[in-house]
């Protein structure tokens, strides 16, 4: 099945730019691209018991640290609801949340199964499932207000950790930044304003497992750097 990817409409533009803040988290309803809107609506037919609409992030918005992925895979966030629950990635990212202190209670690939986030939220640079996986510019920019809004919204926030170079731009984008400045690297450090700091790594999906690309030693250093940043 064939998606255009036509950019945003006026009315997208208008709603990023109107002086009332966007919310962190888009509407249900989310009308900005109309690839994704498409995707979602060809879904529920395919996949009728799944989630299949923007994902909200999840964790208390006063943790010290904010994970920004790249957008909901097709049966992990968007079939669950959550962020990277129900895929690799997310078997990945959770089993090393609770090695780090990050999490309470058990994994278990499902919205409904009880864990919580400790000091710590997930969110993604796009909040729609897109076709194979890949969000294009535009929609990375439709999602900008929402994300830069998540940030906002956490006052406690010390860390940002972007997962892939997409979520790593984005981030930058959201916060005003200009990306030549940060190189994109696995397990690099920089400092932002306001005294936080900007950790990217490599995307915790299966391919870059797979292809050794990253390593399970590779991303726990990642959150061992973290965990030095947050408590010295
Ligand atoms: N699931 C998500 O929610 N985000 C990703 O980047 C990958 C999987």
């Amino acid at each position: 099945m064939e998606f255009p990817t036509t950019g945003l409409p006026a009315a997208a533009n208008e709603a990023a730019d109107s002086p009332a803040d966007p919310p962190a988290d888009p509407p249900a309803d989310c009308p900005l691209c109309p690839r994704l809107v498409a995707f979602h609506r060809a879904n529920r037919m395919a996949f009728p018991t799944f989630f299949n609409a923007p994902v909200p992030s999840f964790g208390p918005t006063d943790g010290r640290l904010l994970i920004v992925g790249l957008a909901p895979g097709l049966r992990g966030a968007n079939q669950t609801g959550r962020p990277f629950t129900g895929d690799y990635a997310g078997d990945l990212l959770y089993s090393t949340l609770r090695d780090h202190g990050f999490s309470r209670g058990t994994y278990d690939r499902r919205a409904d199964d009880g864990l919580e986030l400790v000091d710590c939220r997930i969110t993604n640079a796009v909040r729609c499932v897109p076709p194979e996986n890949k969000p294009v510019g535009a929609e990375v920019s439709a999602c900008r207000p929402f994300l830069a809004r998540t940030i906002a919204g956490m006052p406690s926030l010390q860390v940002i950790l972007a997962l892939g170079s997409l979520a790593h731009g984005a981030t930058l984008a959201a916060l005003g930044q200009r990306k030549s400045a940060f190189k994109f690297g696995h397990c690099v450090v920089y400092a932002l304003p306001e005294g936080r700091t900007l950790v990217s790594s490599y995307h915790c999906s299966r391919y870059n497992t797979n292809t050794g690309k990253l390593t399970t030693e590779m991303f726990h250093s990642v959150f061992g750097t973290i965990r030095a940043l947050l408590d010295g």
